[in-house]
């Protein structure tokens, strides 16, 4: 008889509209693992009683969306040091049988889109992040990795931009600053949005002229049609406007690598979804 196949899922809230559940079971089959992957629509004040509920009923991993990032990196009895960096875990595996470790495999999905699927070069590179909250957090540590000559962080409130600089700052050449400061020019080789905008249908309200023939734009949120910063990019000149399909798929390899211990191939996940 063949043993039940191990339990994995996705929790978030709202949840109905992820993709994981299609990438990881193309993974699955793509490399032959039995496995199970759910989604779970819990909200904030149920987030811990449904994740011990699930490790202590064998479950063996989770990926973590909003709004419980950040709730999660609390919970987890070891965190590994990217997550412990972003302060905030997307992924939960149990290890040693009955500890939590908490990871975050975000920033990794986005420095491997951009260069191993979309061949930008980010090493000596000047790069501007709009946005200062989670998502501008976990992708700063593996982008200073890879040596940008500077990164602006741009906020709407500069404060928090700041604060993140600060706290990156032994990491590389950073700086922090709101959208009307003089730092933003027009020689971005690379601009990141990492703010929430998108999901309210918005843009953030930066100069047009941050965007010149050689700029590639690139946002972190991702939409069947194309994202308001895709287009606001597009309409002001950009040479390449890209949004998070990939970030989304190589973030999942990264996870399921780190829970079953074999990576999977992403380009034909990454046509699959983009076709579906
Ligand atoms: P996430 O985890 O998605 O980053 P977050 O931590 O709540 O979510 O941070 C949201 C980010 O999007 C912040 O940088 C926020 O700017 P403020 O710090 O000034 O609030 C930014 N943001 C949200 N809506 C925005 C909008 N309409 N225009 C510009 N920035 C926006």
């Amino acid at each position: 008889m063949n043993a039940a196949p191990d339990q994995y899922g996705v929790i978030g809230h709202p949840v109905a509209h992820s993709w994981s559940p299609f990438i990881h079971g193309l993974f699955a089959r793509q490399t032959e693992q039995a496995m199970v992957y759910r989604r779970f629509d819990v909200p904030p004040a149920k987030f811990r009683r449904h994740v011990m509920h699930f490790f202590l009923h064998g479950g063996r991993g989770l990926n973590v969306t909003l709004p419980h990032k950040v709730a999660a990196a609390g919970l987890a009895n070891e965190l590994t040091p990217r997550a412990e960096r972003a302060g905030a875990v997307n992924t939960l595996m149990i290890q040693n049988e009955n500890e939590i470790l908490g990871d975050n495999t975000d920033g990794e999905g986005l420095v491997r889109d951009l260069q191993d699927n979309c061949g930008v070069t980010v090493g000596g590179t000047r790069i501007l992040i709009l946005g200062a909250g989670g998502a501008a957090r976990g992708v700063l540590a593996p982008l200073l990795e890879l040596q940008p000559r500077e990164i602006v962080v741009a906020n709407r409130t500069a404060a928090r931009a700041s604060a993140l600089a600060r706290e990156f700052a032994e990491l590389g050449n950073l700086i922090g600053c709101g959208f009307d400061s003089a730092l933003l020019t027009d020689d971005f080789d690379l601009i990141i949005n990492a703010t929430a905008a998108s999901t309210e249908g918005d843009v953030p309200v930066v100069a047009a002229t941050l965007v010149s023939k050689r700029t590639i734009c690139y946002d972190l949120a991702y939409s069947k049609e194309k994202t308001p910063f895709v287009r606001w990019a597009e309409s002001h000149g950009c040479v390449r406007a890209l949004q998070g399909w990939g970030m989304l798929v190589e973030q999942a390899a990264e996870s399921f690598s780190v829970w079953r211990g074999i990576r999977p191939q992403t380009a034909p996940v990454l046509q699959a979804l983009i076709a579906s």
